[in-house]
């Protein structure tokens, strides 16, 4: 086979990977997750698997503009096989920007690759040939985001907070790391060629495979988001206390209660996602029991100093590394996760010592699945009251503290962009 057959091939199969990636992330909740495990993602090289990936992420980044365009174009909508094909090409086109020639040639072979798509290709090489003669213009803020959760944060925020939030969707997140001992993030910082946020987050300027990064084989730090390491900073926790992290997979929050000198108990429903957080438990050299259960069903009955819950939730706030979580998100969805919510709040509370503390956070932009939930668990256990987060306690961003002392952290909240959480810490009196 002569090189360019070859090379012609390995696109090919690089771009039918991204199709089924693609496929997966819009289909249904985690798929995009999932699918990064797929066989078919595993059996590329590691250069045509960092294509496939960074291309399904350049089209969900812009999945709403490239949709209006599309729409624009289609009188009748083709099967979605055939429109995660154009969608694919569109981002070839104009985020990846590909000449035109080779990104239309590539994607009508890809649709040709495969029968279902077959049928379509001629109308493929249309719509994208027409797209090039008049480009669509993907930046347009009040695409980026699905009309009914722009809607949702337009009335829970403002316009100008929904604008800001929308506006950090089509953006490439940098690589957040917490270090074991908080007190060598300085040493780390230049070898990773990091910025040190406020809280001892490194913020990483290298790019690449994080495994070969200075620190990792050593487990000196763990990747999570500056947002994500605030809630267990906030527990404030002593060596040789207890902690209760429900929720705990893949385990950043439990590592830094075990990192701080807590005897730490990590729960998780699933058993999956515990071997991520034994990984990480091996990997940095720190200790925690590890226990599989559904957390509200949990029969054990000890109590703890500090209990932390990030319970399950609609992840909207996780956009910037996760943006298929916006695709795939059901209004319904959030409802029923608020429920969960509650159910587990309850069992949280009855894990904490009198005297103790608790955390309760969920990487959701939603307002149901924040203060009203807190609000709702105060009212249903009178033996716990609000403690007021301080301003910039935890490394929080000061425009994340509410007037009820509670974080809000959106997007935008941090230069460069941060994950959305919303983080309650609550007392037991008795
Ligand atoms: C937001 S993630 C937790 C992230 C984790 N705290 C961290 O910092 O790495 C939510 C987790 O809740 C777990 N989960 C969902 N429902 C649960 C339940 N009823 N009991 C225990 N874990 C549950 C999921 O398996 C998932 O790992």
């Amino acid at each position: 086979m002569n090189d360019t057959r070859t090379n012609d091939a390995q696109g090919l199969a690089a771009r039918a990977a991204a199709l089924d990636l693609l496929t997966a992330a819009l289909a249904r909740r985690a798929g995009l997750d999932e699918g990064l495990t797929h066989p078919g993602l595993k059996a590329l090289s590691p250069r045509d698997r960092a294509f496939a990936r960074a291309l399904v992420m350049a089209t969900l980044r812009r999945l709403g503009p490239i949709d209006a365009a599309l729409q624009a174009r289609l009188q009748k909508p083709p099967p979605e096989r055939v429109v995660n094909v154009l969608r694919l090409g569109a981002a070839q086109l104009f985020v990846l920007e590909t000449p035109a020639h080779a990104a239309v040639g590539a994607t009508v072979d890809l649709a040709a690759a495969d029968k279902a798509t077959r049928p379509f290709k001629n109308l493929v090489n249309a719509v994208l040939r027409g797209l090039t003669r008049e480009p669509p213009d993907l930046a347009d803020p009040n695409l980026l985001a699905p009309t009914w959760l722009y809607a949702r944060w337009r009335t829970a925020y403002g316009e100008d907070e929904a604008r800001a939030i929308a506006g950090r969707i089509a953006e490439e997140p940098a690589t957040d790391l917490t270090p074991k001992d908080p007190a060598a993030a300085e040493s780390l910082a230049a070898p990773l060629e990091a910025e040190v946020l406020p809280g001892g987050t490194l913020r990483v300027g290298l790019k690449g495979e994080v495994s070969a990064w200075p620190g990792f084989k050593e487990g000196a730090w763990w990747v999570q988001d500056a947002s994500a390491a605030v809630p267990a900073r906030l527990l404030g926790v002593q060596p040789g206390q207890t902690a209760l992290d429900l929720c705990s997979a893949p385990g950043g929050k439990s590592l830094q209660l075990a990192a701080a000198g807590a005897r730490v108990t990590a729960v998780d429903k699933s058993p999956g996602r515990l071997k991520r957080v034994s990984e990480n438990l091996d990997r940095t050299g720190l200790a925690a029991e590890v226990v599989a259960t559904d957390a509200a069903e949990w029969t054990d009955r000890r109590r703890f100093d500090a209990v932390l819950l990030d319970a399950p939730c609609s992840a909207t706030g996780t956009f910037r590394r996760q943006p298929d979580v916006l695709w795939a998100a059901r209004p319904s969805d959030i409802a029923s996760l608020a429920a969960l919510q509650s159910r587990l709040l309850d069992a949280a509370g009855r894990r904490v010592k009198p005297g103790g503390v608790l955390v309760y956070c969920v990487c959701s932009l939603e307002p149901e699945e924040g203060q009203p939930q807190v609000d709702a668990f105060l009212a249903r256990a009178p033996e716990f009251a609000l403690d007021p987060i301080g301003p910039g306690e935890g490394g929080a961003p000061e425009a994340s503290l509410t007037p009820q002392g509670t974080l809000r952290i959106l997007p935008h909240h941090r230069p460069g962009g941060t994950d959305g959480f919303f983080i309650a810490r609550l007392r037991r009196s008795a």
